[in-house]
C-alpha cells in the first residue's frame, strides 16, 4: 500500500541521528524542559522568523494557550475557517469559548476576510486563520477586522510555508503541531506556540506550567495554569527533523508538481496558481465522487484520505455551542475533497503508480468536470 502518511519511513530515513539524539537524553535524565528543550525552541523562532517559541504538549493545546494567553474569556466568539481540522475548533470549544465557522474563499479552503468580516459581532474577540495543507494565505484586508480582535494562525500544518511578511496585520500567536504525520513530525504529541515577544513567550510557558511563578501558582491572563509542554524527547528528535526540513519540503513540491502533471487533466488540485511554493504538507485534489475514489484506490494499493470530509460547521460536537452561519463553498469543498500521497520519501516509480492508479480510476468513475483549470 502507498500510504498517506508514514512516520516509519521518516524515521528510518535518519535513524542514525534521531536514535543518537533520543539516547542523548534517555542518558542524560533530563525528562521535561531543560537544555535540549530551549535550544529545539529557539532553532525553532530562528526558522519560522518568529521572535519567541513556547513548548506545548500538542497542536491542539499549542491553540488553546494561545487563546487563553490572548485573554478571551468564556462565552467570547472566535471566528475559524470552516474548513479545518477540528481541533481548530476543539481548542476554543473545551475552554467554553464559541467557534464560529465562517465560509471559505471561492479558489482556495481559505477563510475568506469577506465571510469574516459579515461574521463578526459584539462578543467577537479573536480570529483564528488557518494555513491548511500549508497553503499560502493572502493578507487581511485593511481595516476589515477591528484591531481589538486578535488574530492567531493556526500552523498546525503550514510549518516551512512562507510567511505573510510585512503587508500582513501580524497574527500574535502562532500555534505548531508535531503530530508525527506533520512536516516537523515529533516521535509522539507535541506543539509550539511561535509568539512576536519575549513578554507573551514567558506567559505561555508559566501557563502550560500551572502558572507557577516565584509567587506560587498564579492566574495567568484570568486562567488556571495547566500541564501542557514539549518533551525532551521529542524536543530531541525534532531538532533533527528541523535540519532536514529545507530539503524535505522541496522534494514535496516537486512531488506535487509530478503528480499535478499526470493528474491535472482528470482532478482538480488545490493549489495556487504559478510556482509551487508552500511546504504541501497535504496535497489535495477535487473529485465529483471522493468516497468511491477512496475505497477503489485503497482495492489498487493506493491510501486517499478525506481532507475533511464535512466542514466544522457540521461537525455535532459543534451543534448547539457555536454560531453557524451558512458556508456553502466549505460544504461544496468538503464534498469532493481527496488527499493523495506526496510524502518526501516517496519514490518515482511510487508517484508514477500513483498516477496511473488513479487515471484508470478516473477513467472509469469520471474526471472532475473542472479538471485542468487554475485553482
Ligand atoms: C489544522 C490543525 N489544527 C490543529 C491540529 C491539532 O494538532 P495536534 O494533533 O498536535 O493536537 C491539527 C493536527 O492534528 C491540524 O491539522
Amino acid at each position: 500500500m502507498i500510504r498517506l502518511h508514514d512516520p516509519g519511513a521518516r524515521h528510518r530515513a535518519d535513524a542514525a541521528a534521531r536514535e543518537a539524539a533520543a539516547l542523548a537524553v534517555l542518558r542524560g535524565g533530563r525528562y521535561v524542559g531543560g537544555d535540549v528543550v530551549d535550544a529545539f525552541l529557539a532553532e525553532l523562532a530562528t526558522a519560522t522568523g518568529w521572535p519567541a517559541a513556547a513548548g506545548a504538549a500538542s497542536g491542539t493545546d499549542a491553540l488553546s494557550l494561545a487563546l487563553m494567553a490572548a485573554g478571551l474569556r468564556p462565552g467570547d466568539e472566535v471566528l475559524v475557517p470552516a474548513v479545518s481540522f477540528f481541533a481548530t475548533a476543539g481548542a476554543a470549544l473545551r475552554l467554553g469559548l464559541r467557534p464560529v465557522p465562517v465560509d471559505v474563499g471561492p479558489a482556495l479552503p481559505l477563510l475568506d476576510p469577506e465571510a469574516a468580516a459579515g461574521a463578526l459581532g459584539p462578543a467577537v474577540r479573536a480570529l483564528v486563520q488557518v494555513p491548511l495543507f500549508g497553503l499560502p494565505l493572502a493578507p487581511l484586508p485593511a481595516g476589515l477586522i477591528p484591531e481589538d480582535v486578535v488574530l492567531i494562525d493556526d500552523q498546525a500544518q503550514a510549518v516551512g510555508s512562507p510567511s505573510l511578511g510585512a503587508a500582513h496585520r501580524p497574527a500574535r500567536f502562532a500555534a505548531l503541531s508535531f503530530y508525527p504525520t506533520k512536516v516537523l513530525g515529533a516521535a509522539g504529541d507535541g506543539g509550539a506556540v511561535l509568539c512576536r515577544n519575549a513578554e507573551d513567550a514567558a506567559a505561555l510557558r508559566r501557563l502550560g506550567h500551572h502558572g507557577a511563578s516565584a509567587a506560587g501558582f498564579e492566574a495567568v491572563a484570568g486562567w488556571t495554569g495547566v500541564n501542557s509542554r514539549l518533551d525532551a524527547l521529542q524536543a530531541a528528535v525534532l531538532g533533527v527533523e528541523l535540519r532536514s526540513l529545507p530539503a524535505r519540503l522541496a522534494r514535496r513540491r516537486a512531488h506535487a508538481a509530478r503528480l499535478r502533471e499526470g493528474l491535472g487533466e482528470r482532478l482538480r488540485f488545490v493549489l495556487p496558481t504559478g510556482p509551487i511554493t508552500h511546504n504541501c504538507s497535504v496535497l489535495v485534489a477535487l473529485h465529483p465522487d471522493p468516497a468511491a475514489m477512496v475505497a477503489a484506490a485503497a482495492a489498487r494499493g493506493v491510501e486517499l484520505g478525506r481532507y475533511y470530509p464535512r466542514p466544522l460547521s457540521a461537525e455535532p460536537a459543534l451543534q448547539g455551542r457555536a454560531r453557524l452561519p451558512p458556508c456553502p463553498r466549505a460544504a461544496r469543498f468538503c464534498a469532493e475533497a481527496l488527499a493523495l500521497p506526496c510524502r518526501e520519501d516517496l519514490h518515482d516509480h511510487e508517484l508514477d503508480e500513483v498516477i496511473d492508479v488513479l487515471r484508470a480510476l478516473t477513467a472509469a468513475l469520471g474526471p472532475h468536470p473542472a479538471a485542468g483549470a487554475a485553482a
